[in-house]
């Protein structure tokens, strides 16, 4: 009988990821690519899959041998009953779970057994992984190129958007009722808010500032539990990177910095997850920077580059059996923005009845950003003459400036991307239903066709200020230059462009490199029959971080 001891003691231990089910890759499947999310322990394949003719992302994780399994269960069980929260509130949870969890395991030494330094860490790796971080889904929310991570219920994939791929289903999918109920309350606990039958919608942050929208079971979604991460880019995209990416080219940014100089008014459009609020967060390091801006949203994503700056985020109420309680939106904070005397009030998305308050404080002198989901400005204008919005029509063209920004599959591939983010008009409002086209994205070959002789708004600061609309225009051509040599050079960190812009500003120019950006020549190539505006470095040119001779090389190809 002496086997059935050993068997006993060496209990068949639990899997580290129950009630989640991995496909394999067939054999048919052709590797596209891959890459470390976690070295050495996570790896990204995504395969194309012949058979439908679609793309696959597959999440490979080192796997746990039966010792390895049999550690992390003990030492899982230890943590859950010993883990202190930590007294710093600011402390990394991932350090602090590692760091706990091997002064853990060093106490229990004996109880946990021998183990090697190499199976030790891929134990360590599973354990902060479910602890600190996203359990099974963790390696897609440290995949940079993923966007949004979204499952619509059980035994169904679990889909993310890749930055090149688009929307494509991964190899994962929950297979257990209960234990995928577990998973979304614990998504609603880690962004501080609650989920269950009685209230079985949310819309939540978690704490690395990702948007979390989730339904509980079979209350509001008929196929369960469904929930969406869009992830929140820790370093946001500044406006060289859009710049950079082609979402908008340098001639409309410095069009958009005159404009923003004279507190003129933004109206930002597009569908979901088109870039809207990655425009509205990059713009405001154009407004200048001793402007006070007032940001009122619901989820705090935007973060402008200003000192002073008030960020405001409305908040749903909770109280147990009744809805509403203690609730502030966004109508309550736009009207408190008004007692603080901004220069900018920006409201990430506008929806209801606070737009009615965003036009009465820019009709009364205010300048004012926002983002509206509309798909195109005629929409978007009946929303806002309509309830519950009921703006009067002679308060439209308050609006100044409006963009419509959408994903766009791209003429050809750009930086390997057959797809991107384009602006694709910037309209000026002269009036209720009279609009003057500023730029229009050509989808044929992927340049923007801007004309700003045709702005009234330029007019009208040239007016103003007293100036030809002429030296308005070569301002503006000198800016775009400045933009140019920027985004060639790389400088891209939204605060390292702030200064750059201000440098410009009171200096006239910039110190870039010794060939200053206004000497940079512009001249126009043909390829294929299409042409392109280039600008090369002038003769002698040297750049400023490599020490590089750079004269005569081409610094920018634009539209
Ligand atoms: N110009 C761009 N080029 C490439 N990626 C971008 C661009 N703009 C935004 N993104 C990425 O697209 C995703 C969605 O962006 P963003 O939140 O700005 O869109 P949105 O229109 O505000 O979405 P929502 O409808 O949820 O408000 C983010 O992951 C962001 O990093
Ligand atoms: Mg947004």
């Amino acid at each position: 009988m002496g086997w059935l001891k050993g068997l006993r003691k060496r209990k068949i231990p639990e899997r580290a990821d129950l009630g989640i089910s991995r496909q394999e890759p067939k054999d048919n499947f052709r590797l596209v690519e891959k890459y470390y999310v976690s070295n050495p322990h996570a790896q990204i394949l995504v395969y194309q899959d012949p058979d439908q003719a679609s793309l696959r992302y597959f999440i490979d994780e080192a796997v746990l041998d039966e010792d390895e399994l049999i550690v992390h269960d003990k030492l899982t069980k230890i943590v859950s009953k010993e883990l202190e929260p930590p007294t710093d509130l600011d402390v990394d949870p991932a350090a602090y779970v590692r760091e706990q969890v091997q002064l853990l395991s060093h106490k229990y030494r004996r109880s946990i057994g021998k183990i090697s330094d190499e199976n030790w860490s891929k134990v360590l790796y599973y354990i902060v992984r479910d602890i600190a971080g996203y359990g099974p889904l963790d390696p897609m929310l440290r995949d940079p190129n993923i966007e949004d991570i979204s499952c619509n219920g059980l035994l169904t994939p679990v889909f993310v958007w890749h930055r090149k791929y688009e929307s494509i289903p991964t190899n994962l999918s929950f297979t257990d009722d209960r234990i995928y109920n577990d998973f979304i309350i614990k998504l609603a606990h880690k962004g501080e808010k609650h989920i269950s039958s009685a209230h079985p919608i949310l819309d939540a942050a978690l704490p690395e500032k990702h948007r979390l929208a989730a339904t509980f079971q079979k209350e509001v979604s008929t196929h369960g539990s469904s929930f969406c991460i869009r992830k929140f880019r820790e370093d946001p995209l500044s406006i060289i990177d859009l710049i950079n990416l082609g979402t908008l080219s340098p001639k409309l940014a410095a069009y958009f910095w005159m404009l923003l100089e004279h507190r003129m008014n933004f109206l930002i459009l597009g569908g979901t997850g088109a870039g809207k609020t990655s425009m509205l967060n990059a713009l405001l390091s154009l407004v200048p920077p001793n402007d006070k801006v007032i940001t009122v949203e619901e989820v705090a994503e935007l973060n402008p580059p200003h000192q002073n700056w008030v960020p405001l985020v409305s908040r749903k109420g909770f109280i147990f059996g009744q809805t509403g309680g203690a609730s502030i939106d966004l109508f309550d904070l736009v009207k408190l923005t008004l007692r603080y005397r901004p220069d900018y009030i920006v409201v990430g998305e506008v929806r209801g009845e606070e737009a009615f308050t965003l036009f009465q404080a820019i009709a009364t002198g205010h300048g004012g950003i926002c983002t509206m989901h509309s798909d195109s400005l005629d929409h978007a204008v009946k929303r806002f003459t309509s309830e519950p919005m009921n703006i009067a029509k002679i308060y439209i063209p308050m609006m100044n400036i409006s963009m419509h920004i959408s994903r766009v599959e791209l003429p050809y591939e750009r930086e390997g991307l057959r797809f991107g983010r384009r602006t694709r008009n910037v309209w000026e409002i002269e009036d209720f239903e009279k609009y003057v086209e500023i730029s229009r994205w050509n989808p044929t070959t992927d340049t923007f066709n801007v004309d700003l002789t045709k702005s009234i708004k330029l007019k009208h600061i040239s007016e103003l200020k007293g100036v030809r609309l002429e030296a308005i225009l070569e301002e503006i051509e000198k800016r775009e230059k400045l933009l140019t040599e920027l985004a060639s050079i790389n400088v891209r960190d939204q605060k390292e462009v702030v200064i750059k812009l201000q440098e410009y500003k009171k200096t006239g120019r910039s110190d870039l490199s010794e060939g200053a950006i206004n000497n940079l020549k512009e001249s126009t190539v043909t390829i294929k029959g299409r042409s392109y505006r280039i600008w090369r470095h002038p003769k002698g040119a040297i750049d400023p971080e490599t020490g590089k001779k750079i004269g005569g090389r081409i610094a920018r190809r634009g539209g």
